[in-house]
């Protein structure tokens, strides 16, 4: 209340200056009629009289009534005006107009005064008689006393009087006004009845209606404002204004505010939209704004005849958006300028190039688009030409290797200007794209600018010479040949062959006493040593150099030159030279035999049985002969470790030996997974000693004495192999019956018909994988002086790691049950098309047959599981090999793996690389993934002439 109080004497404090606003209407104005002014007198025929006189001011007749009755007794005479509507108006005003004549020289009765009086009513109901005639029920206004008097009662214009009053509060519809004459000489002039009002207005963004003043000097109307269109306002501040008695608005409070994209007109009346080319965001009063750089919002031109689309009738002006090729990061609002992706980098350029590192410089593009966060993005390709202008075909490069170290090492984000990419590979090109980006770059729908620069790395020195192998070329002379080394690491200039005479290594004396190195140089991959000593051994190595110097020698190869010329062993085998050889041969070999068995006997305590079996001593003799047909004798590494596999002639005397017998108990059989030839096979739980289960292959025998020592002659062969890649002996059941073999269990059975299930499905490193396995597996074998003789990829088992491991030992039965074996016509069974020529001719099985057999086991593994040599006869098989035919590469498979296959496939065995140097083939290869990028896409179904330009096969006449 005190409040509101305050409020109404700052509003008075206030009236006094606020101008303007200020409205009346009138009620009733007597100068307005043009014709009789109709008021009812009393006495009717009394002395107010109609008359009518000229304005001066308004320059027209107006009527109005006069009296001069003070002659009369009493005089008592009334007026009164017709109903006046009050229109609402809780207060009216009265002007009054009149002039007076003075009394004094008149009689006693003449007054200078009159009444003035109103009557209240909803209704025009007043009648001559209603109201009374008298002051109840009429409300005196006043006693109006005239100050100044004119001289004339004729001139209405002299002399005038002019009073307001105010009545109220009106409480009806209307009212009447009386003037009541108790004797004066007198004219009423003009009555004006008026209100005061606040007109319509439209302040601050508010409209407000036209509104009545309020009913006493001191009342204020409040008025709430209406927001005009595209504003509106918080209820805490919606728009007021009060509205006083004198019709003036006063004291604003509160404001609507435009809409986004809309902006308030200077008289703040309007809402207008913002320009083309400025936005308004957010509410509010403030002006739009220019659009921030690069963004627009020019409205579309519209002809005439054209709709507006809703959009378009909507304001697009809370915003810009950008022009063509700008953007805004998710981040940045609409207030932020537009900016684009920068230019490319500026002098892309190599520096500090050497053989494992390249630095690469640049500057900052020409243009940063707008934006200062500007970052790099560089990729490495390795491409496979050296020569720079032939890298032009995108096809040649690939993504650089992971083992490429780059500084800083987020090559996708880097600041600065420069990346040193290290652990490179030497004398190859890359090729670096550095990418202009910056935080638009991953909005934009262009792609980020780069430049490109082309490096070759540095020379260096070659690795190892690799595959040296020696052959026979007439008596005294050898003929090497070698492959080049894995990483040329540049162009090779030069090979060094170096050999030196070791002849009598068990005389120390002589060795000791130094042989010199005999060296020649060729640029070659094969060399001719000259007037070799007969009987002497000879230790030979090569290495390679590029401009920048020698690589490391390949592994030492040692050879004997034998004693004898070829010529007269070749005309006759049985010979007495031939023998002598032989004998001379076959000593020398058993001295080292039985040194090796000694060894053997102290490092594994068994007891070595010498090889009594017919066919191990005709392999023997085989072996010496054709060693001496080749002149060479491939002497075995010095550092013998290996233990050697032995053939024992009772294969139930050496499982006892082994003690690998099983407890029955032990042992859970569970289903039968499979058929062997000596019965089913099953998958089994076996508990180990220390306590573990674990599945297990287990082989169960139905059958006689016969059978059970073939098939007991498998676990024999088995107990003697530990190695992760050939498949584990866990042991035998033989003291009850039946009889059973437990092998280590293989989830996904054989390689061949695991492969047929995942065609297509592998990777070429998961297939080189497997077949690094089964290398590793076939070396240990060699190493172990065992030849597998039916190497083959059902022969393989694959566990649920895709390990592969090699299995089937029992060599007659395995052979005899395959079907894929055939008669010779020495009578055994041979898998021909697995088989190398030697052993089909000579049945002459060696570690180099082998090599053969897994060259088809590669060729099955990379044709995932296909038939070698497909419908082709063994008999036409056999032809096509000889003919010098060889199957061609499968499809996408790397032509690499092709080469190496086609290498386990010479014709000369001794040609062939040993099961070593096939594994650290296959294992630098996956450390090359370039190497294997080139594939083999032609779909082959007959075999193809060899790819390499191999020797001339080496037969023996
Ligand atoms: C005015 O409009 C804005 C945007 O439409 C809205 O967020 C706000 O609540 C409105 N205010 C009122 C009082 O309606
Ligand atoms: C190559 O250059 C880098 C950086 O300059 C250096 O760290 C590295 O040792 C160099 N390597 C060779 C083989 O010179
Ligand atoms: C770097 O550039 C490469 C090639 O355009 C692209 O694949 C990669 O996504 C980019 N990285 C980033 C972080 O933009
Ligand atoms: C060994 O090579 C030399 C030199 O090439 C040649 O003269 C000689 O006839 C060759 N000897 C034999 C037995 O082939």
């Amino acid at each position: 209340m005190e409040v509101k109080k305050m409020l109404c004497r700052m509003i008075v404090f206030l009236m006094i200056f606020v101008q303007g606003y200020c409205e009346s209407d009138d009620l009733y104005n007597s100068k307005a009629a043009t014709s009789d002014l109709q008021w009812i007198a009393n006495p009717a025929n009394g002395k107010w009289e109609e008359v009518s006189g000229f304005d001066v001011g308004l320059s027209k007749t107006i009527r109005y009534y006069q009296v001069c009755a003070y002659s009369n007794p009493n005089p008592n005479n009334w007026v009164r005006t017709p109903f006046i509507s009050s229109r609402g108006a809780e207060i009216a005003y009265i002007d009054v107009e009149f002039s007076m004549m003075k009394c004094d020289n008149l009689e006693s009765s003449c007054k200078e005064t009159f009444n003035l009086y109103y009557f209240e009513s909803d209704r025009d109901d007043a009648s001559s008689t209603f109201p009374p005639w008298r002051e109840n029920p009429y409300i005196k206004i006043d006693t109006i006393a005239g100050e100044r008097f004119s001289t004339s009662d004729r001139d209405v214009n002299e002399g005038i009087n002019f009073k307001t009053w105010s009545i109220g509060p009106l409480t009806k519809n209307g009212f009447y006004i009386a003037a009541q004459d108790k004797g004066a000489c007198m004219s009423l002039l003009s009555i004006r009845v008026y209100y005061f009002y606040c007109p319509r207005t439209v302040d601050a963004l508010a409209l407000f209606p036209r509104t009545v003043a309020g009913k006493d000097v001191a009342s204020l109307e409040e008025v709430d404002g209406e927001c005009v269109k595209n504003s509106n306002s918080s209820d805490f501040q919606a728009p007021r204004y009060y509205c006083n008695s004198n019709g003036q608005w006063i004291v604003r409070t509160g404001a609507c505010h435009c809409k986004p994209g809309y902006q308030a007109n200077h008289l703040m009346t309007k809402c207008e939209e913002c320009d083309s080319g400025h936005y308004k965001s957010s509410h509010g009063n403030q002006l739009c704004s220019q659009c921030p750089a690069h963004s627009t919002n020019a409205r579309k031109k519209m002809t005439t005849t054209d709709e507006p689309s809703k959009e378009e009738m909507d304001s697009v002006f809370n915003h810009c958006f950008c022009e063509a090729g700008y953007y805004r990061t998710p981040d940045e609002d609409v207030h932020a300028p537009c900016t684009k992706p920068p230019s490319k980098p500026v002098a892309v350029r190599p520096y500090g190039v050497n053989s494992s590192s390249v630095t690469l410089g640049w500057s900052n593009p020409n243009d940063d688009g707008g934006r200062n966060d500007l970052y790099f993005n560089v990729t490495c390709l390795q491409c496979l030409r050296l020569s720079e202008r032939e890298v032009s075909s995108k096809a040649d490069c690939f993504p650089c290797s992971n083992d490429v170290i780059f500084q800083p090492s987020n090559t996708k984000r880097i600041l600065g200007n420069h990346l040193v990419a290290s652990n490179l590979t030497p004398f190859t090109t890359y090729r670096f794209k550095v990418y202009s980006m910056n935080q638009v770059t991953p909005v934009s729908d262009v792609a980020p600018e780069y430049d490109v620069v082309t490096v070759t790395t540095e020379e260096t020195v070659p690795s190892a010479v690799v595959n040296v192998q020696s052959y026979a070329l007439g008596s005294k002379n050898v003929s090497l040949k070698w492959s080049i080394p894995l990483y040329e690491n540049g162009a090779i200039t030069k090979y060094q062959v170096v050999w030196t005479d070791i002849t009598s290594p068990f005389n120390k004396d002589e060795k000791e006493s130094g042989k010199l190195p005999m060296m020649l140089e060729t640029k070659d991959i094969s060399a001719s040593l000259t007037d070799l000593k007969p009987g002497h051994d000879y230790s030979v190595r090569v290495r390679a150099a590029t401009s920048v110097g020698f690589g490391p020698y390949s592994r030492p190869v040692t050879f004997r030159i034998v004693h004898s010329d070829p010529a007269d062993l070749q005309k006759k085998e049985s010979a007495p030279v031939g023998l002598m050889v032989g004998v001379v041969v076959g000593i020398v070999l058993i001295v080292a035999a039985v040194a090796g068995l000694l060894y053997f006997y102290n490092r594994r305590k068994w007891v070595e049985r010498e090889r009594m079996s017919e066919e191990s001593t005709l392999d023997e003799k085989e072996k010496l002969s054709v060693e001496a047909t080749n002149l060479i004798v491939s002497l075995p590494p010095t550092d013998r470790d290996h233990r050697i596999y032995v053939d024992y002639p009772d294969p139930r005397k050496a499982v006892r030996e082994f003690s690998c017998e099983i407890i029955p108990s032990c042992l859970k059989v569970e289903n039968n997974i499979g058929h062997g030839e000596f019965g089913e096979v099953c998958r089994g739980k076996l508990r180990e000693k220390n306590g573990a289960e674990i599945y297990v292959a287990v082989k169960r025998m139905k059958g006689g004495v016969k059978d059970q020592f073939s098939f007991l002659q498998e676990a024999s062969i088995m107990a003697q192999f530990s190695h992760p890649n050939v498949v584990q002996l866990k042991g035998v059941v033989t003291k009850s019956s039946p009889q059973m073999i437990v092998t280590e269990y293989m989830e996904h059975g054989s390689l061949d018909s695991f492969l047929k299930k995942k065609k297509g499905q592998l990777t070429v490193i998961q297939l080189i994988e497997m077949l690094k396995g089964i290398a590793k597996g076939m070396r240990y074998l060699s190493s172990m002086k065992y030849v597998h003789r039916d190497l083959a990829a059902r022969n393989i088992l694959v566990n649920s790691e895709l390990v592969c491991k090699v299995s089937d030992f029992g060599l007659s039965r395995t052979l005899e049950n395959d079907p894929h074996a055939t008669y010779t016509t020495q009578g055994g069974k041979i898998a021909i098309r697995w088989t190398a020529p030697e052993c089909i001719r000579f049945r002459k099985f060696t570690s180099s047959s082998d090599v053969w057999s897994y060259g088809i086991v590669m060729w099955e593994v990379m044709s995932y599981g296909e038939k070698p040599y497909w419908d082709m006869t063994n008999q036409q098989v056999v032809e096509t090999i000889e003919q010098g035919y060889r199957l061609p590469a499968p499809y996408e498979c790397p032509m690499c793996l092709h080469r190496l296959m086609v290498e386990c496939w010479a014709f000369n065995a001794t040609q062939r690389p040993n099961m070593d140097a096939v594994y650290h083939r296959l294992d630098e290869l996956m450390r090359q993934p370039a190497a294997l990028s080139k594939v083999n896409l032609q779909v082959a179904t007959t075999p193809t002439t060899p790819m390499t330009d191999d020797p001339k096969p080496f037969v023996p006449a």
